[in-house]
């Protein structure tokens, strides 16, 4: 579990994760509930709290009582609230005939640049800069700096006329312009104590990165101390952010405050909605405030893209799967950072961990963790370089070895006067980097026992940790932290849909953190390395609002599938999982500008989707907002499944017969007005797949033609997924959708797992 936690802002991590810890379960304790209400369209603001606060006087003594268990009305997109009751007064309530539904609140977790010339965009890339100052991110995070340069507002003119959104200014938030036009904060539980300062601003760097990654301007000579130098830029540099901070040091992200930043963001006139929060543990749609939030963005022509969580390589460890969201990736890009280590016995051993140590390299002697422990007793805290584990008079001025277990080994280190840390790690897949305060390199166990031996095979074992340096690599590769595949919740979706880069990604960072955020660092900077799907997710939400500058019509479907149908395809070696790694494959934002083919998918498909899933009416209602939805009038689908995903995933039952599936699919034609694609076919052994028609004609724009894939596969053994893919072609445009052909089992529920 703890191999999660593996991620530079791990600050917040460990926070969030102490925070999380001392949860316990009590009949009579008061806990938040979010509580949803039958949709009456016409009610107006007032009126709606009016009806909130009727529904908890059913509970309560009185209107004063009834006021305090009342913790917030949603009122713009939602009919809800939320509040504070007993489990039994939550049970109450579901019984009531308005009440459609009560979720508790629960906690998730936060999961360049040369990444954008990675994938092939490039700054030059075809751009309308006047439609895309008129296109809005907003980011559910957790805050950002507003003196940051990349959100700097020279050249921008006023907001976008649509735009309804506040900017709640204080001592503490200097306040927007005209390129951060809003920033709010939601921290609903007024209980929570987090350790964070009650504005929009970020102190851990983390909702600056990833806005400027999306959105931010265009900055020449960004670098982190002269490591990954280069122009650092949003995906759509002349496009607004607008900052929804909703994670909160030592809290995290409550759904609560989740659920109120999607009911003010649909309604303040966001284009995109990028949220790199990631939570286990969340049964079903229905339930799941990212789902229910984005199904109403969705329903606004809102496009909301979300982290797939940083639980890999675990199978079926994806969130944040609903077909509704576009589920992002992370992949490496083509550098790498090195940190070299030279034993006094002259090997050269090359780590990992970027330490930005400016001094002259020299030989410091090296010690083992457990020979200066503070505690002669306590050899195993040592050991690991604990806080307070080591003994200064030893420690002083030497590098000491130590094993990972949480991430801060550089701290200790640094607090017992270490000159610095040579680290090894058992747990952990050594393709990304973390960032150090002292000079440090991060081995691998093999590496490590070598250098064990070394220290015991001399009286004077001695080291030198270079300065960290960037290298070319091969990429992409899928991070072993990005979740992976099968998608739990729907079995016939593939999930993830697209990888991005979210590899040491080189973006915006706040002065308000150090650069480790570890005690005793004092290191700052501008802008900062950070990995994690987090950093991957503000990639495709700054593609999609490029794809959207060029469309402002299309709906969330139609950008997700010209971003999908155009990815450049992974192979296995790039990730063992294949698809459940990679989804479609690699982003490629400029393709996705002209798609030539869309996957439309309409409101009533989701339904259906649903209402096939097993999904009844009243759970529906909670995602559309409307009515209750009677599943059993609806026309059954044809086929497998019904929805018009750009993807294709067979979920085969535990059989010994070969099965056929039908998927039916429409595509709408956005390329040439009169053009004829060709149907392309790979298959993998043992599966069976034809395409018909063969052959699509369009004699004109936005005209549809429908077709089916039938896919014939025997059975497979569990564990193992194949895939193949249909490809659509005429001269100008190449449309690809992978088709993934796997076992189903039930993983379960990893519930309260920390991602
Ligand atoms: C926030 O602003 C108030 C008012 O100026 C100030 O007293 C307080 O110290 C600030 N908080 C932080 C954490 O900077
Ligand atoms: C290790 O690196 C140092 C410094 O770059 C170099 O002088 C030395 O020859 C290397 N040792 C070996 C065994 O390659
Ligand atoms: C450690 O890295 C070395 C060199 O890259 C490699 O040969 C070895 O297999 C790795 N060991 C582990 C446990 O991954
Ligand atoms: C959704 O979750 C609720 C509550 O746990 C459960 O009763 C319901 O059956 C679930 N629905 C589906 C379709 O899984
Ligand atoms: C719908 O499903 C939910 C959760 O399983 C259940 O509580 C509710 O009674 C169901 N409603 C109907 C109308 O069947
Ligand atoms: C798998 O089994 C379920 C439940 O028995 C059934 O509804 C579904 O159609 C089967 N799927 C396939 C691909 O055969």
């Amino acid at each position: 579990m703890m191999r999660t936690l593996r991620c530079s802002t791990l600050f917040v991590f460990v926070v969030f994760f102490v925070g999380c810890l001392g949860v316990e379960e009590n009949k009579e304790e008061k806990k938040h509930f979010i509580v949803f209400l039958e949709n009456q369209p016409i009610l107006t603001e007032v009126d709606a709290v009016d009806n909130h606060l009727n529904v908890l006087m059913s509970l309560k003594e009185s209107h004063v009582e009834a006021k305090e268990a009342m913790v917030y009305s949603y009122t713009k997109s939602f009919n809800a609230f939320a509040a504070k009751l007993t489990e039994q007064e939550a049970n109450t309530l579901s019984k009531r005939g308005d009440v459609t539904h009560v979720i508790p609140n629960r906690r998730r977790q936060i999961q360049t640049t040369r990444s954008w010339d990675f994938i092939g965009f490039p700054s030059h890339a075809k751009r309308l800069p006047n439609r895309e100052s008129n296109i809005i991110v907003g980011l559910f995070d957790t805050g950002i700096s507003p003196t940051a340069d990349s959100f700097k507002d020279d050249g921008f003119g006023p907001p976008p006329k649509k735009w309804k959104g506040i900017c709640q200014k204080s001592a503490n938030f200097s306040g927007c312009n005209n390129k951060l036009i809003g920033a709010r904060y939601f921290m609903l539980d007024g209980s929570a104590e987090p350790l964070d300062i009650m504005a929009p601003v970020d102190v851990t760097g983390h909702g600056t990165h990833t806005s400027s990654t999306a959105a931010g301007n265009v900055i020449a000579g960004a670098s982190l101390s002269g490591l990954a130098k280069g122009t650092a830029r949003g995906g759509v540099p002349s496009a607004r952010v607008a900052m929804y901070k909703v994670c909160w040091v030592g809290v995290g992200c409550t759904d609560m405050d989740i659920l109120a930043a999607f009911d003010a963001a649909i309604d303040d006139g966001v284009d995109v909605i990028s949220i790199s929060i990631a939570g286990t543990g969340y049964n079903n749609y229905s339930e799941d405030v990212m789902a229910i939030g984005a199904f109403q963005a969705m329903q606004k022509g809102i496009i909301t893209v979300a982290a797939a969580g940083n639980t890999g390589p675990a199978t079926g460890s994806v969130v944040n799967t609903a077909p509704w969201i576009v589920t992002v990736g992370a992949s490496t890009i083509d550098r790498e950072f090195v940190t070299k280590l030279e034993l006094g016995n002259g090997w050269n051993i090359s780590g990992v961990g970027i330490n930005l140590f400016n001094g002259q390299p020299k030989m410091y002697p090296l010690v083992d963790g457990g020979d200066v422990a503070k505690n002669p007793g306590d050899k195993t805290s040592a050991n690991f370089c604990m806080e307070g584990s080591l003994d200064p008079t030893k420690a002083n001025g030497k590098l000491v070895f130590c094993q990972l277990m949480i991430w801060g080994a550089d701290s200790a280190v640094k607090a017992a006067g270490a000159h610095g840390a040579v680290i090894q790690s058992d747990q952990y897949y050594l393709d990304h980097t973390d960032l150090f305060m002292v000079p440090a390199t991060l081995v691998n166990s093999t590496i490590g026992q070598t250098i064990e031996a070394y220290i015991k095979s001399t009286k004077t074992p001695t080291a030198i940790v270079y300065r960290t340096v960037q290298r070319q690599a091969a990429a992409p590769f899928v991070a072993s932290f990005s979740a992976r595949g099968p998608n739990q919740r729907s079995r016939f979706i593939l999930k993830p849909d697209i990888v991005a880069p979210g590899v040491n990604i080189l973006a915006a960072y706040t002065p308000l953190n150090s650069l480790t955020g570890l005690k005793g660092d004092t290191q700052h900077s501008k802008f900062s390395l950070l990995s994690g799907t987090s950093m991957a997710c503000p990639h495709v939400a700054g593609a999609a609002a490029y794809v959207k500058s060029f469309h402002p019509h299309w709906s969330p479907a139609a950008i997700r599938s010209a971003l999908i149908t155009t990815a450049k395809p992974l192979r296995r070696v790039q990730s063992p999982d294949g698809e459940f790694g990679y989804g479609a494959g690699l982003l490629d934002p400029d393709r996705a500008r002209e798609p030539g083919l869309i996957y439309e998918v309409d409101k009533m498909s989701y339904i259906q989707h649903l209402c096939k899933q097993g999904y009844n009416g009243s759970s529906i209602s909670i995602l559309t907002g409307a009515g209750p939805v009677d599943c059993s009038t609806l026309i059954p689908a044809q086929g497998q499944d019904s929805l018009n995903y750009p993807t294709f995933q067979l979920s085969l039952n535990k059989t010994r017969h070969p099965t056929t599936a039908v998927f039916w699919r429409q595509v709408t034609n956005v390329g040439r007005p009169a053009s004829v694609y060709k149907a392309t076919i790979t298959a993998p052994p043992g599966v069976k797949i034809t395409v018909e028609p063969t052959s699509l004609s369009f004699s004109s724009l936005q005209q549809t033609r429908s077709f089916k894939v039938v896919v014939k596969a025997n059975p497979l053994p569990p564990q193992n997924m194949v895939s193949g893919s249909l490809t659509w072609a005429d001269a100008n445009y190449v449309v690809r959708s992978p088709i993934v052909i796997y076992t189903h089992e039930d993983f379960g529920h990893d519930e309260g797992l920390i991602v």
